[in-house]
């Protein structure tokens, strides 16, 4: 579709259109729903700048994504990328980090059971807020709290990803 052919459709200007694929300016907020309409998208993937495709196939629990809203502690679990938001914000999929000296983690076995515990505090301004263990067919997520101890019991069935997730360092993986 031409800059023209665009503007004509949504009653604006071509060089308007110009300023916006140049990042010169932005569409007023009023033109979003007829520009998503436009170019056969919603507005919420004109926001995020990418198409949603329903490909319909089974996502691999092992791509799993974590999201954690900033603002009341949600915790969000997708097996493939999405688009979430909570609290009125957008959130981006918590990018896992490799175990470091802050955030360490020991499995011990116990009976048919793994005892995980994460060397870091567990004050109310910092502290492990989740711990999951996913493997391609589940995941178990087990929710810690401020002034607890920073241990849980997992079933651990096959390998997988043991995840953990810090307030203020974000979100960490060690391969099991
Ligand atoms: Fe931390």
């Amino acid at each position: 579709m031409t800059q023209g052919a665009l503007a004509e459709r949504i009653g604006v200007s071509s060089k308007t259109i110009s300023k916006w694929e140049t990042a010169k300016g932005l569409p007023d907020i009023s033109l979003l729903q007829p520009l998503a309409q436009a170019l056969g998208i919603s507005v919420i993937e004109l926001m995020n700048g990418e198409q949603i495709r329903n490909r319909n196939v089974s996502a691999n629990m092992l791509r799993s994504q974590f999201y954690v809203c900033p603002i009341c502690g949600n915790v969000i679990h997708a097996v493939g990328s999405a688009l979430v938001s909570c609290c009125g914000i957008t959130l981006p999929a918590l990018e896992a980090e490799e175990t470091d000296e802050d955030h360490s983690v020991t499995i011990e076995n116990v009976e048919d059971e793994h005892f995980i515990t994460i060397h870091h505090p567990m004050t109310k301004a910092h502290f492990i807020s989740f711990v999951a263990f996913v493997t391609s067919d589940r995941m178990q997520m087990i929710r810690l709290y401020p002034e607890s101890d920073a241990q849980t019991r997992l079933q651990l069935r096959g390998r997988g990803y043991l995840y953990y997730c810090c307030n203020q360092h974000g979100l960490f993986r060690k391969k099991y």
